[in-house]
């Protein structure tokens, strides 16, 4: 059984995502995802439109996510891929080199994002279409 894990906010769930969630699974068998609480968005001077349990609730939904775990804070990856017993951490390749100190835990990838859509673009395009 090979575990995976990746983070992030996932806020206004777009195809961008799901490639990442679909790709993340297939390199195992289960896919646990830390999602950003709103508290750690906070502090990363994010604001997600839609709050901590109605992500988690749409992620769960997704058919490629096995667990939604939250992520309160940046020291938290360390302890747990080693609770979870995760083989594969991976992000998307924004954050590439980044999390290479979890090398010394487990595989680290960095997958190559997905062109053109980012929750932040959504966001502006509609505000700008609104007028
Ligand atoms: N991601 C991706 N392709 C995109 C957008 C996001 O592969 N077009 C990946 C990110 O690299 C990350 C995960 O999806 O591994 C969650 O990213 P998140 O920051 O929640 O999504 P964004 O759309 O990038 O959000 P924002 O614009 O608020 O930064």
């Amino acid at each position: 059984m090979k575990r995976v894990l990746t983070y992030g906010t996932f806020d206004i769930l777009h195809w961008g995502h799901v490639h990442l969630l679909k790709r993340a699974r297939e390199l195992g068998d289960h896919l646990t995802v830390g999602l950003s609480t709103d508290e750690f968005n906070k502090l990363k001077g994010k604001e997600a439109y839609t709050n901590y349990d109605h992500r988690k609730l749409v992620l769960e939904s997704i058919r490629y996510v096995d667990r939604v775990i939250p992520e309160r804070n940046w020291e938290q990856k360390i302890s747990d891929v080693l609770e979870y017993d995760i083989d594969i951490f991976v992000m998307g390749d924004d954050w590439e080199g980044k999390f290479d100190f979890l090398k010394d835990y487990c595989q680290v990838i960095y997958l190559p994002r997905t062109l053109g859509v980012s929750t932040t673009k959504i966001k502006h395009d509609l505000s700008s279409s609104n007028g």
